[in-house]
C-alpha cells in the first residue's frame, strides 16, 4: 500500500479507511490491554499515535521496538480518544526496518544542545531541530519568492576567487592536490599545487562585486549560497560557513534601499508566521515563549532610520548617565555587539537601520558623502542578534572610487574588472548581504547560530 505522510494522515478524516505510514519511532508506552506509539517521519512536528493491540505481533518483538527506532504500519484510520489530535492510527501490521539500541544518543529528552551539537548527524531527528530545519527550508523558499515577484533575477556568483570583496583578509585559500596520490618532497611534505588558477585564490567572503555587475546588466538581482570567513570569532553569531543573499539593485539610492531591507525582513518573518505555524507554536512552548509576540511585534513597527554620528550621542548619553560598556564610545569606532544591542533592545526597542558610518571602518566601495568623512552604509540591527543586514550605496564614480582603492593599498591589477563596471555605463546603484543564519535565528528563537545550521563549521569543529 502506497505510503501517506503524516502530516497527511493527520488532516484524514476519513475514519475507517485503510493506511500505510512509515517513520521513526518518538515514544513507545505500553498498558496492559494496548500499546501507544508515537510516530514521526519529519513532514510535521506532529507525531501520529498508532494503537497496537499486542495480539497483532510476537511480544518480544513488539518490545523490541524503542523510541528511534524506523517502522512501517498498515493500520485504519479512527477517531483519536485522546486530547490534541482528532486522528490515531488502529495498527494492523508492523514492519520493523531498523530497531535502535539502547546507546541511540537522541534518546533521551532535554538533552542540552552543546550536547546534541556533539551528534549534529542525528540531531535532526529531534523535535527541536526538525521544527528549525523546516522553518529554515521555508525561510529559502520566501527568499526566492519575494525576489522573483519583486522582478529580480537570481544571479549565481562564483564561490572560488582571486578577489576579498570586504578586504578583511579573513579568505579561505583554496589549493589543489591528488588526495589518493600525494607527491612529497625531499622533506616527506606533501607538495601542494597551488597553481590551479595561475594565481591565488580563495572561497568567497561575498558574491556582492560580481553581484554588482548582474546588477548593472540585468537591473535587480539577488545572489543565495555559502560564503566563507576564516574570521577567528568564537561566538553564538558568527559561522565559518554561512548562507547570505545579497540582492543588488541598478538606479537604486538610500532611502529606496533602507525601505528594501524592511520590506524584505518583514515578508520574510510574516512568510514564517504564515506558513510555520505548528511549528512555530512548538518552539515558542518548548524554547522562548515569547517567540511568536516578538515576530509579530516586528512587523508592526517602522524600523528606526539613525545616522550613525547620532547613535554614537545616544550611546555617549547613556555612558554619561552611570551605563556601562565594556568597549569604549567615541565618533570612529566600530559598534560593538554591547553598543548595536543597547541601542535596539534598551533605547528603541525596536529594529534600527544605522546610516552614514565612518569610511574608516567600512569596505571600499561604500559611496563617499559630501564630507569626505561618512559612507551611505545601511546596516539593519536587531533585537537579540544585533547586525543582520550589512548594506550600502555603491561608490559609482570611477575617479573616486580608484582613489579609494589606491588609498587602501588594494592591489589595482586584480580589480580591473570591477572597475570596468565604473567605466562603461557607470550607473548609480546599491545593495546589502543578509546573513540567513542570523535571519533564521530570530524567526526560531533559537540561541546559537551553530543550532539553526544542519552542519555548522567553526574554528576547530568540521566535523563530517
Ligand atoms: O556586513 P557584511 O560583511 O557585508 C558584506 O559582506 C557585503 N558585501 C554585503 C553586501 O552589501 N552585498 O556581511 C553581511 C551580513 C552580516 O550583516 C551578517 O548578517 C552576515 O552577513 N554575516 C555572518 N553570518 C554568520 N557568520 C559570519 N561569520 C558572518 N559574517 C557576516
Ligand atoms: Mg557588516
Amino acid at each position: 500500500m502506497k505510503r501517506t505522510k503524516v502530516i497527511d494522515a493527520l488532516k484524514s478524516v476519513e475514519y475507517g479507511k485503510d493506511i500505510n505510514v512509515k517513520g521513526w519511532v518518538r515514544s513507545h508506552r505500553s498498558s496492559k490491554a494496548v500499546d501507544f506509539i508515537a510516530l514521526n517521519d519529519g513532514s510535521t512536528i506532529n507525531s501520529i499515535q498508532i494503537v497496537v493491540d499486542p495480539s497483532v505481533m510476537d511480544e518480544e518483538q513488539l518490545k523490541s521496538i524503542t523510541t528511534g527506532a524506523c517502522i512501517g504500519v498498515d493500520g485504519i484510520v479512527v477517531e483519536s480518544q485522546g486530547t490534541g489530535q482528532t486522528v490515531e492510527i488502529q495498527c494492523k501490521n508492523i514492519v520493523i526496518y531498523g530497531l535502535c539500541p539502547s546507546d541511540y544518543p537522541m534518546q533521551k529528552k532535554g538533552q542540552s544542545f552543546e550536547y546534541m551539537r556533539k551528534y549534529a548527524h542525528l540531531r535532526l531527528r529531534t523535535n527541536t531541530f526538525g521544527a528549525v530545519f523546516r522553518i529554515r527550508h521555508n525561510m529559502a523558499i520566501a527568499v526566492h519568492k519575494y525576489f522573483h515577484d519583486h522582478g529580480f533575477f537570481y544571479f549565481n556568483t562564483p564561490l572560488i576567487t582571486a578577489s576579498d570583496c570586504e578586504g578583511a583578509g579573513e579568505m579561505f585559500q583554496v589549493t589543489t592536490k591528488n588526495l589518493y596520490n600525494l607527491e612529497k618532497d625531499e622533506d616527506g611534505k606533501i607538495k601542494y599545487d597551488d597553481d590551479f588558477f595561475g594565481k591565488m585564490t580563495s572561497l568567497t567572503v561575498s558574491g556582492q562585486l560580481e553581484g554588482e555587475l548582474g546588477a548593472t546588466a540585468l537591473g535587480s538581482i539577488y545572489t543565495f549560497g555559502p560564503t566563507f570567513r576564516a574570521e577567528n570569532s568564537n561566538t553564538p553569531r558568527h559561522l565559518a560557513e554561512f548562507w547570505m543573499i545579497e540582492p543588488e539593485v541598478a538606479f537604486l539610492e538610500q532611502e529606496g534601499l533602507m525601505d528594501l531591507e524592511e520590506d524584505f525582513i518583514k515578508y520574510c518573518i510574516r512568510w514564517a508566521l504564515d506558513n510555520c505555524k505548528d511549528d512555530l507554536a512548538f518552539l515558542n512552548n518548548m524554547i522562548d515563549k515569547g517567540l511568536i509576540e516578538r515576530l509579530e511585534g516586528v512587523l508592526k513597527q517602522d524600523f528606526v532610520r539613525l545616522p550613525y554620528t547620532e547613535g554614537i550621542k545616544i550611546l555617549e548619553e547613556a555612558v554619561a548617565k552611570g551605563h556601562k560598556f565594556e568597549n569604549p564610545v567615541s565618533w570612529g569606532i566600530d559598534l560593538a555587539s554591547e553598543h548595536e544591542r543597547f541601542l535596539v533592545e534598551e533605547h528603541f526597542k525596536k529594529p534600527v537601520i544605522m546610516t552614514d558610518y565612518p569610511k574608516e571602518i567600512k569596505a571600499f566601495y561604500m559611496k563617499i558623502n559630501e564630507d569626505d568623512k561618512t559612507v551611505q552604509g545601511t546596516d539593519v540591527l536587531f533585537p537579540q542578534i544585533g547586525e543582520i543586514i550589512g548594506g550600502s550605496v555603491r561608490e559609482e564614480n570611477y575617479d573616486k572610487l580608484v582613489g579609494e582603492i589606491e588609498r587602501r593599498q588594494i592591489p589595482m591589477k586584480d580589480m580591473w574588472w570591477y572597475l570596468d563596471t565604473r567605466k562603461y555605463g557607470s550607473c548609480p546603484h546599491a545593495g546589502f548581504g543578509l546573513g540567513f543564519e542570523r535571519l533564521i535565528l530570530f524567526v526560531t528563537g533559537m540561541q546559537n547560530i551553530r543550532d539553526v545550521i544542519p552542519f555548522p563549521r567553526t574554528p576547530k569543529t568540521a566535523e563530517f
